[in-house]
């Protein structure tokens, strides 16, 4: 058990936001309903995702001795209760316009709160097991972190016309990822940390992304009221994105799992964390928030 945590400036704590969507189109990479629902996808598995982060981070807080570190995991958990709710929104706008989530949400509910959710367990496997659920938080949040850095940076979107409000949703959110890269990291490396489990969590977590990415883009094609099933998934078409900068690469993805791996290291190495707050503290959605609390206060 270690008690060391890395240095960091951010003060970790969730943010009221506002986001209208009624402006915002089906597609809303303007013709590139690939790209869209490639992205789209995330707002099928952050909702559920997100409330089981808080839910085990909940059950580990009591383990927790070091005050430093449990002051941001209680930030964190106020961040992905706040991503969880915003996200959740975007998916009612999606059934105003004809396409209902519902049934590949339903998939992840069961995947998180049934297949990781809470199991009767003796106390050693009962400690097993959150552990486990804790390393696969560390491996997810490797991910986010990664694609919060990637969505900063992704000005071809800007380029495409993408909608500003599903660009502000995306940003907001990957900031403050990146802001709160290390807790999960932190709060494993602080309570088991071991190098087996941090391995096998990791593969586990690449492989099931890849496949339920995959699949909810497939989900969303085939119930796109305007595609009707005419475009499917296909590498080809992610490899064009890809290169045209609309989607991450499948390089910088893949690369990600060993930088993980690798001995030494530390979350705090990845991304900007001044790029990070420089983007909060312009973000429309934080400023509209403040403004109407300003005119209705
Ligand atoms: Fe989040
Ligand atoms: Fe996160």
């Amino acid at each position: 058990m270690s008690n060391k945590l890395a240095p960091t400036t951010a003060d970790i704590r969730p943010r009221r936001v506002r986001f209208s969507w009624e402006e915002t189109p089906l597609h809303w990479v303007p013709g590139d309903p690939f790209s869209t629902h490639l992205i789209n996808v995330l707002h099928l598995l952050l909702p559920a995702g997100e409330r089981w982060f808080v839910h085990v981070f909940k059950q580990a807080l009591p383990h927790v001795t070091d005050e430093e570190l449990k002051r941001q995991v209680k930030g964190f958990m106020g961040q992905e209760g706040t991503h969880a709710v915003a996200h959740q929104r975007v998916l009612e706008h999606m059934k105003e316009q004809g396409l209902d989530p519902a049934p590949y949400v339903a998939n992840v509910e069961w995947l998180f709160e049934r297949l990781l959710g809470d199991h009767t367990l003796p106390p050693v496997a009962a400690r097993y097991w959150l552990m486990e659920r804790l390393a696969i938080i560390a491996a997810i949040e490797h991910y986010t972190a990664v694609l919060g850095q990637w969505i900063l940076g992704a000005e071809a979107l800007d380029r495409a016309g993408a909608d500003p409000v599903m660009l502000d949703l995306l940003r907001w959110h990957g900031a403050e990822e990146v802001e709160h890269r290390s807790v999960a990291f932190d709060l494993f490396t602080h309570l088991d940390g071991g190098y087996p489990r941090r391995v096998r969590t990791m593969a586990l977590t690449g492989v099931a992304l890849v496949w339920l990415i995959r699949r909810g883009a497939a989900f969303l094609l085939a119930h796109d009221p305007l595609v009707r099933g005419r475009l499917r998934v296909k590498w080809t078409h992610f490899f064009h994105r890809a290169h045209q900068g609309r989607v991450p690469t499948l390089r910088s993805l893949a690369l990600a799992a060993p930088r993980y791996l690798r001995p030494g290291f530390h979350p705090s190495q990845e991304g900007d964390l001044q790029q990070a707050l420089d983007y909060i503290a312009r973000s429309p959605a934080h400023a509209e928030f403040e403004g109407h609390r300003r005119t209705s206060g």
